[in-house]
């Protein structure tokens, strides 16, 4: 795939969000504690709430065809190790911030060999990520962002270029207080922040949003190619 791409020197760190680099760090803090915690727990429960991220993989493109894949926020490995399944063709990247979901994602991926590669750090650290990624995922990661959210999708966009596609799958929103506000204490902002900052920068191909547990909340499947 031949695209155009900006260069490495245009792109900034991302993680210096809308309410300040404060702001944005203590998140990012807050998430790798958290996960200190909950990564022992992950796979044995995210499944009871983590919908669509199967049907996410298959949007990735065709079999055979994709090439590079970053996924951001690949947490341990799950994901990742479906897509390598799916794609025998691609080399595929995953970035996590927690030492604990990484160490876990090496682990996941250690069989499948050196065509997938895990980096602990904060998207937009270092702004090198796997050459180009002709498709990057992000599963149930950008609702954990926090006011790091805009700043990450602009250094997507611009990791992508003009002929990359992004495919998201994540809380959309809720209509219920208490769940957003428990939600926003285990660091996930529930409130439809992730559908909006991604139509400022993206064109949608494709969106749909379903309903979870009667309505409890609602998650959202997108596909999109930057503006
Ligand atoms: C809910 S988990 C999703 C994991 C995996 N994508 C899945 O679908 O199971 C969210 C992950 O995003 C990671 N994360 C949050 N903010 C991040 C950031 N700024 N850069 C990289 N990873 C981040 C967290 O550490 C966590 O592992």
């Amino acid at each position: 795939m031949t695209s155009t791409r900006g260069s490495a020197e245009a792109r900034g760190p991302a993680g210096r969000g809308r309410a300040g680099s404060n702001t944005a760090d203590a998140r990012s803090e807050q998430v790798k504690r958290y996960y200190v915690l909950h990564a022992p727990v992950y796979d044995l429960t995210r499944w009871t709430f983590l919908f669509g991220r199967d049907e996410a993989i298959r949007r990735l493109g065709v079999p055979g065809e994709v090439g590079r894949v970053l996924e951001i926020g690949c947490g341990t490995g799950r994901n990742l190790v479906r897509i390598a399944q799916r794609y025998a063709n691609a080399t595929i990247t995953g970035i996590d911030l927690s030492p604990e979901m990484a160490r876990r994602a090496r682990a996941a991926v250690a069989s499948v060999g050196p065509r997938v590669q895990v980096s602990q750090e904060a998207y937009g650290a270092s702004g090198q990520y796997c050459g180009w990624p002709d498709v990057i995922l992000c599963s149930y990661s950008l609702s954990m962002m926090g006011a790091a959210l805009p700043a990450i999708l602009d250094a997507a966009a611009r990791d992508l270029g003009q002929e990359g596609r992004i495919v998201v799958v994540d809380f959309a929103d809720s209509p219920y207080p208490w769940f957003r506000s428990w939600m926003r204490r285990n660091h996930v902002d529930v409130d439809g922040s992730v559908g909006r900052e991604l139509a400022r920068r993206f064109v949608t191909l494709h969106e749909e949003t379903h309903d979870a547990y009667g309505g409890l909340w609602r998650w959202l499947l997108y596909v999109g190619r930057p503006r």
